[in-house]
């Protein structure tokens, strides 16, 4: 039985990896802003043979309320061996570059607010020693592009904050994990036509469980991902700059 945080626990992705949890028997506590949903989350977490399963409110940008919110939720474990941070918007790109507001509140919700709650966690973790602080990121923040760039920004700012948290506690004996999907089928994505590389939540949530389990430090979910992001990265930008990716 591992005693487990999820924030965003109301996201596809985080519902999923979170029947893993309950089937292990884990105790849970969800944090997330719909509070209907998220009871309907709990309740169907606890039948699934969850511990215990609670919950409390949590709105990304309200970052005062991140520190007494976190401190609670530990309480509320008596401990905390996991963490997973799960919440997160997709901006328009074009609605971003009309508007600085935009795009600002998109880098508070997808940056400001994870880097916010990653430095309660990180001192948290810290101070007890152990656990596993796990962040859903995106291989969008792996090379800006011009079709989603405020986006991938955002993600790129948390996995460069994730690189420096987890050296930071690899001496306190902290695993910190970086999450990295292409694209899934998730509230989020609703309005995309699919394709072949789209995969199921819950084939990004077994990913997520096994990678917590074996310890990995970043995954690309679905792995194929890596050897994607790899070709993209290595672009140089004079193909780059012509195409429209
Ligand atoms: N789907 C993809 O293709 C994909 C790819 C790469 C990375 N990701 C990342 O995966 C994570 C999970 O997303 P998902 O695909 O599972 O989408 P999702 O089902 O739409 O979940 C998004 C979650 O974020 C929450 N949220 C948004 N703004 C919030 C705020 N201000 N305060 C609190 N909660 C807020 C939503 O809460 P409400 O229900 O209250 O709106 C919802 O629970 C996100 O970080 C996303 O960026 C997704």
């Amino acid at each position: 039985m591992k005693k487990v945080l999820i924030i965003g626990a109301t996201s596809a992705i985080a519902e999923a990896t979170a029947r893993l949890f309950a089937k292990r028997g884990d105790r849970l506590f969800l944090l997330a802003r719909d509070e209907e949903k998220l009871s309907v989350v709990a309740r169907d977490l606890k039948v699934r043979g969850a511990e215990d399963v609670l919950t409390g409110a949590f709105d990304a940008v309200d970052m005062e309320a991140h520190g007494p919110m976190l401190d609670a939720a530990v309480k509320g474990l008596d401990g905390i061996d996991i963490v997973l941070v799960a919440h997160g918007t997709l901006p328009d790109q074009s609605a971003c570059e009309a508007s600085a507001e935009e795009t600002l509140l998109a880098m508070n919700i997808n940056t400001m607010s994870v880097i916010s709650l990653l430095t309660h966690l990180g001192n948290i973790f810290e101070n007890q020693g152990s656990g596993s602080i796990a962040v859903i990121s995106s291989v969008a923040g792996d090379r800006g592009r011009l079709s989603n760039y405020v986006y991938g920004a955002a993600k790129g700012a948390v996995s460069i904050f994730l690189q420096g948290l987890r050296h930071r506690l690899h001496k306190a004996g902290v695993h910190v994990l970086t999450i990295k999907p292409g694209f899934v089928d998730t509230p989020m994505t609703a309005e995309f036509p699919k394709g072949p590389l789209w995969a199921q939540p819950d084939q990004i949530g077994r990913s997520i469980f096994t990678a917590l389990e074996k310890k990995k430090l970043v995954i690309y979910a679905p792995g194929f991902w890596a050897l994607i992001m790899l070709i993209i990265r290595l672009v140089p930008n004079w193909i780059f700059h012509k195409t429209k990716l």
